[in-house]
């Protein structure tokens, strides 16, 4: 099975989390853009998507899948039922690195109102230490060096995204060499600092399931 069979079949498996009547949070990013794909045969039976980027809005829209702003959704509804996204990497623990399509802030809350995080990645992501896919970092532009300096304090070789913006106007600096052995030590420290707008683990945040594609199909992680 291809890396792209795969995606599709754990983008596939995420529907079973989808409840009718619900709004569901959309990740951003090639395995997400696969659910969505699956989500547009289920249109007419949910109430509508929370997405996590503007990428995934225009997706969803194109779909003719209602996209629902997260406080109007959030008016409705107490939470959302699920949010289904893709990850960089996961470790045992379920904890991830996230944002390497730059969406990690919007991705975060969106699943922070979400009662479940179904993350559905190919086995390429999974590692027994998160770190080795550079850490994304999104910074207001004006704290770009002085959290560059924090960085690199940490013992990370902390490198700008070039040419990129957020969809909150910010920067990307992607934070190469880290090993990290504790996931949400680490996602607290870099969040104490000023000027980080959200780092890309996901701990507070980790997936409640993990739907892994392998060749032999779907393996599921978690409950
Ligand atoms: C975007 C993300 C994505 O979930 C992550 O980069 C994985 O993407 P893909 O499904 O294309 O491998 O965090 O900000």
């Amino acid at each position: 099975m291809t890396q792209d069979e795969m995606k599709k079949k754990v983008a596939e498996a995420a529907l079973e989390y989808v409840k009718s009547g619900s709004i569901v949070g959309v990740g951003t990013g090639s395995t997400a853009n696969m659910f969505i794909d699956a989500l547009a045969t289920r249109k007419d039976d949910i109430l509508g998507a929370v997405a996590s980027s503007e990428a995934t809005a225009e997706r969803l829209r194109g779909h003719g899948i209602p996209v629902l702003d997260l406080n109007e959704a959030l008016s409705k509804v107490d939470s959302l039922s699920v949010y289904v996204d893709g990850a960089d990497e996961f470790d045992a623990g379920k904890n991830l690195t996230k944002g390497g399509g730059g969406a990690l802030t919007r991705e975060k809350i969106v699943a922070a109102a979400s009662d479940s995080f179904v993350c559905i990645v190919d086995a390429s992501k999974r590692v027994e230490y998160l770190g080795a896919f550079p850490l994304p970092v999104e910074v207001i532009p004006m704290a770009r060096e002085l959290v560059t300096d924090v960085l690199r304090r940490i013992g990370g070789n902390p490198v700008l995204r070039e040419g990129f913006i957020t969809d909150n106007g910010n920067i990307i600096i992607d934070v190469h060499d880290l090993k990290i052995t504790d996931a949400r030590a680490l996602e607290d420290e870099l969040n104490s600092v000023p000027g980080v707008v959200t780092n890309g683990v996901f701990s507070h945040q980790g997936a409640d399931v993990v739907l892994m594609g392998t060749a032999d199909g779907v393996q599921t992680i978690g409950n």
